[in-house]
């Protein structure tokens, strides 16, 4: 299957590039993150509130965004550098992100990567030594782009959130 244009390289468009949400973000991140984990079957429904509260979850962790050539919210992910927003993290060493999406259009030109990318240089600059976060069984594209990022499973540190919802845990060491 030929590749499709990269983001970052769309001939004749400005690259796109990775930046902090803004407070009008913040309904179209929820509404790009309900869509997608609740309306595409990855997470329990009962989860919607929490993925549509993006104004607590900016207070918590740095909320990154992508947008399109119009300006348009297409990817976003928390950044946890601290605070117990991460769930998973273990020390002040380590950092995690939560909540990463991408807009099922735009979805195959590494929006994905880039936003990772982005959580990882900006944990290494804030002097972590790891990277670590929760995904669901279902997640499959997700964990094909954290392998390809060179994450590796954290099974010991495996979680249920509440009973039924079984998560998996990945780490990249920075
Ligand atoms: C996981 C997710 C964020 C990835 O976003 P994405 O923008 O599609 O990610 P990328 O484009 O970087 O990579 C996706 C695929 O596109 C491929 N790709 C990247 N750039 C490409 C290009 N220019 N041309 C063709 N393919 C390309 C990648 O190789 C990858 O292939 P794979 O699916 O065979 O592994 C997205 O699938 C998503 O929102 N999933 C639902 C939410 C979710 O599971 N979040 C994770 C919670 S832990």
């Amino acid at each position: 299957m030929p590749r499709l244009p990269a983001v970052s390289s769309a001939a004749g468009a400005p690259s796109p590039s990775v930046e902090t949400a803004r407070p009008e973000d913040f309904s179209r991140i929820a509404e790009l993150t309900v869509d997608v984990y609740v309306g595409g079957g990855l997470t329990n429904p009962g989860y919607a509130v929490e993925l549509a509260d993006v104004a607590s979850r900016a207070e918590r962790a740095e909320l990154l965004v992508v947008r399109d050539g119009d300006g348009r919210v297409v990817g976003s992910v928390a950044l946890v550098l601290d605070g117990d927003f991460g769930e998973v993290t273990e020390s002040d060493d380590e950092a995690a992100f939560r909540m990463l999406v991408v807009d099922p259009v735009r979805q195959g030109r590494g929006t994905g990567e880039l936003l990772v990318a982005a959580c990882l240089e900006r944990a290494r600059a804030a002097g972590k030594r790891r990277m670590v976060l929760s995904t669901g069984p279902t997640m499959t594209a997700a964990h094909r782009l954290y392998e390809r990022m060179g994450f590796t499973r954290l099974p010991e540190r495996d979680w249920s959130p509440v009973p039924g919802v079984d998560l998996q845990v990945y780490v990249l060491e920075l």
